[in-house]
């Protein structure tokens, strides 16, 4: 009981919200740089790859909490979208700023909350997170703010990184396994694939698919970039598989307003 007092308070001091726990300086590895064979790179590209196939022709694209916004940016570089980038941290609004200029993309930036974003109804053709959804332990009111500035026929994209064992974060097994829920002064979900499929579907969305991605080799391992992406086709080929159900580390969900 006493620990889970200590818990208790220590869950209040960081709150989901919270975004003095998320402001930091801008993290070099965050910025876009497209040739580089690392593993922000080779994530980012098999987002793309997933959603190439789904994507509106044209139209307006927004990030929800949006960090580095390179996700955005690629997007961005797949279509003619209008960008805007929303983020409540300072840091993400630096980060995407330098990444704009990378990619030669304008992007709005806009600081806000997720839980009340600053835009009106239906006002984009595009609505996508990364990284975000997890740290929410009512997940509700962000996922009904995105389907709310989506235009019908719009599409949702969401990447999210359960707190479950995987082969990337192996060493990271035994947190995982204990009941902290928190890291860095963040609360982090265990949701179920499923669990996250019923809030999309209780937001309104429809032809709701969330897979299991990232079957990537464990992060400690000296040479584990140059591995993966080495074997790269052979990873990216067990996306959407039971085996990455059990081994992989983040799930894609995708979805369309009606
Ligand atoms: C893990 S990072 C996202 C990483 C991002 N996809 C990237 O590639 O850099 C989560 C981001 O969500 C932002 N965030 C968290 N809660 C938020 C909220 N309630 N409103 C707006 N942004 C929020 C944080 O400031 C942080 O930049």
């Amino acid at each position: 009981m006493a620990h889970e007092h200590e818990h208790d308070a220590r869950e209040r001091r960081f709150r989901e919200g919270d975004r003095e726990a998320w402001e930091r300086e801008v993290d070099p590895r965050e910025l876009f740089e497209p040739a580089k064979r690392d593993i922000y790179n080779f994530i980012d590209e098999t987002k793309v790859r997933y959603l190439r196939p789904m994507l509106p022709a044209a139209g307006s694209a927004v990030e929800i909490g949006a960090g580095s916004g390179r996700l955005l940016v690629r997007l961005g570089l797949e279509r003619p979208y209008r960008l805007v980038a929303l983020d409540y941290a300072v840091y993400a609004m630096r980060a995407v700023r330098e990444n704009a200029r990378r990619a030669g993309r304008d992007v709005r930036l806009a600081l806000g909350d997720a839980r009340a974003l600053p835009f009106a109804d239906a006002s984009f053709d595009v609505v996508l997170s990364g990284g975000l959804l997890e740290h929410f332990r009512d997940v509700g009111p962000v996922v009904a703010e995105m389907a709310r500035v989506l235009r019908p026929k719009g599409l949702f994209y969401a990447d999210i990184v359960p707190r479950k064992v995987s082969l990337y974060r192996w060493a990271e097994r035994e947190r995982m396994q204990r009941t902290e829920h928190l890291y860095e002064g963040v609360y982090e979900s265990d949701l179920s694939k499923g669990a996250w499929s019923g809030a999309l579907r209780r937001a309104g969305l429809r032809d709701v698919r969330v897979i299991s991605a990232g079957v990537y080799p464990p992060y400690t391992l000296p040479r584990y970039e140059r591995l993966t992406w080495r074997y790269g086709s052979f990873l990216r080929s067990l996306d959407g598989t039971a085996v990455a159900d059990v081994l992989g580390f983040f799930y894609m969900a995708t979805a369309r307003k009606p």
